[in-house]
């Protein structure tokens, strides 16, 4: 079991987009038992993107409890066979130091793979989050305020010697944006990910359905679902079908 965690410094860079899209392609494409714990507390959003509208009253703070078991706040999502622990939204603070054991515990379960959403930022939580991962995403947009806050995520996660991988969301290729040379040489890295900015993205989360599933052939979909095959260590290239989506504008 591999245990990824998104975070970025700055909010509504895409964490949410990407930790839904990744846990869809695990499930949906790559046929990984996957499930998504939500640990932002102030906007728990992830639920809304698999398009889980009703009230959840079993949450995250369910499974952390000293009594708590994981089965207590597990929703299974069926379009995408993704399951999601919702985030006790309007807690103004959830002690996560748990969550390492937690991450022991579903370790023991049925779970191929687990994807933590996160607060922006770099709360107390973080580093729990930190802690319980296996592999850590950071997500930014090609800005230099983002990739600024996005150095000092880098940074804590390499203090952690866990992986880091790095996304670039929301790339729309203009002039103004920072270019993929600058941004690897602020973060110091070898390599990023691209994600284009897209109209399908917004489409799907407003359906309720990560766009990986939604629009499979849309260039933000491929894009995602080649970052959850490299987190996988598998090679994902666009099937003819995706492509005919693609050109038809699915
Ligand atoms: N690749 C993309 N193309 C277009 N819009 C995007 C893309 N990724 C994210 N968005 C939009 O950006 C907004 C913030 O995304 P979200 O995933 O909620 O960010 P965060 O979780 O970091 O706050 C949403 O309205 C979403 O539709
Ligand atoms: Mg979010």
């Amino acid at each position: 079991m591999v245990v990824i965690g998104v975070l970025s410094g700055k909010g509504g860079v895409g964490k949410t987009t990407v930790t839904s899209n990744i846990a869809a392609s695990l499930a949906n494409i790559f046929k990984r038992k996957t499930i998504v714990l939500d640990t932002n507390v102030t906007s728990s959003h992830i639920r809304l993107h698999f398009g889980m509208y009703d009230e959840m009253k079993r949450t995250l703070k369910d499974v952390v409890k000293s009594d708590g078991t994981l089965e207590k706040a597990t929703y299974s999502n069926s379009i995408t066979g993704v399951d999601i622990v919702p985030s006790p939204e309007g807690l103004k603070h959830v002690d996560l130091e748990k969550l390492k054991s937690l991450a022991g515990q579903i370790a023991e379960s049925k779970y191929d793979f687990v994807v933590i959403d996160s607060a922006p930022g770099f709360r107390e939580n973080i580093e729990n989050v930190i802690k319980a991962s296996d592999k850590i995403v950071v997500v930014t947009n090609p800005y230099l305020p983002d990739v600024t806050d996005a150095m000092k995520i880098v940074e804590m996660v390499r203090k952690s010697k866990k992986d880091v991988v790095v996304v670039v969301n929301k790339i729309k290729g203009k002039k103004y944006e920072l270019d993929e040379d600058a941004i690897k040489d602020m973060l110091d890295v070898r390599k990023l990910i691209t994600i284009p900015e897209d109209e399908k993205v917004p489409e799907s989360i407003s359906r309720g359905v990560p766009v990986t599933v939604f629009a499979k052939g849309s260039r933000a979909a491929i894009a995602l679902k080649k970052l959850s095959a490299e987190l996988i260590g598998e090679k994902y290239s666009p099937t003819v079908a995706d492509r005919v989506k693609w050109f038809l504008g699915f």
